[in-house]
């Protein structure tokens, strides 16, 4: 099974942003994002070291994981779509653009393909309804306007794309796809 080891930069930079709150704790979400940054997302391992770090439990910390969408507890491709399907985008299209992302990808939302390039996630409102319908890649560049052109040039352009690291460590750690489960 994969390792996911805080590394000793990791938990100095985890330690260093500490003491800008009252309580260690509310470090929590800088933390996470600090490990997601470094992993791609955020195992069951990483969020056990993280609670002792901050004095949590692992099932605080998974809990606040896992609520938040932009923090991700399973591996996820290299490039991660995620295509809004509220309102404005949705009247414009959005539940059109999954179908062709599901159908060139071969995957369903919520899926990664074999190969750890892509994963696919339909996702509520990216704040830009006015250039709907939208589609966001790795939480940063928004593609705007989407047709079903755009998302086959995109495509190409992102299959042509270097790998970076994150598909080496969802190949290694599709076996750690534990969960937390909260004590009755
Ligand atoms: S409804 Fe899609 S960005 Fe707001």
């Amino acid at each position: 099974m994969a390792t996911q080891k805080l590394t000793i930069s990791l938990k100095a930079q985890i330690n260093a942003i500490i003491p800008r709150y009252v309580e260690p704790r509310s470090a929590v979400m800088p933390a996470l994002h600090l490990i997601q940054d470094e992993f791609g997302y955020i195992s069951r391992e990483a969020m056990e070291e993280v609670a002792t770090i901050l004095g949590l439990t692992p099932v605080q910390v998974y809990e606040i994981a896992s609520f938040y969408h932009q923090f991700h507890t399973k591996p996820i491709g290299c490039h991660h779509l995620q295509v809004c399907i509220n309102v404005s985008c949705m009247l414009l299209g959005a539940e059109n653009i999954v179908s062709q992302l599901e159908q060139s990808l071969n995957i369903e939302s919520g899926q990664t393909t074999a190969d750890g390039r892509f994963t696919l996630s339909a996702v509520q409102c990216l704040g830009s309804c006015d250039t709907a319908p939208v589609m966001q890649i790795n939480n940063q560049a928004y593609c705007e306007h989407l047709t079903g052109q755009r998302v086959e040039e995109i495509l190409q352009r992102l299959r042509e794309a270097p790998m970076g690291h994150r598909p080496e460590a969802f190949a290694g750690a599709q076996k750690d796809q534990r969960e937390f489960t909260v004590a009755k």
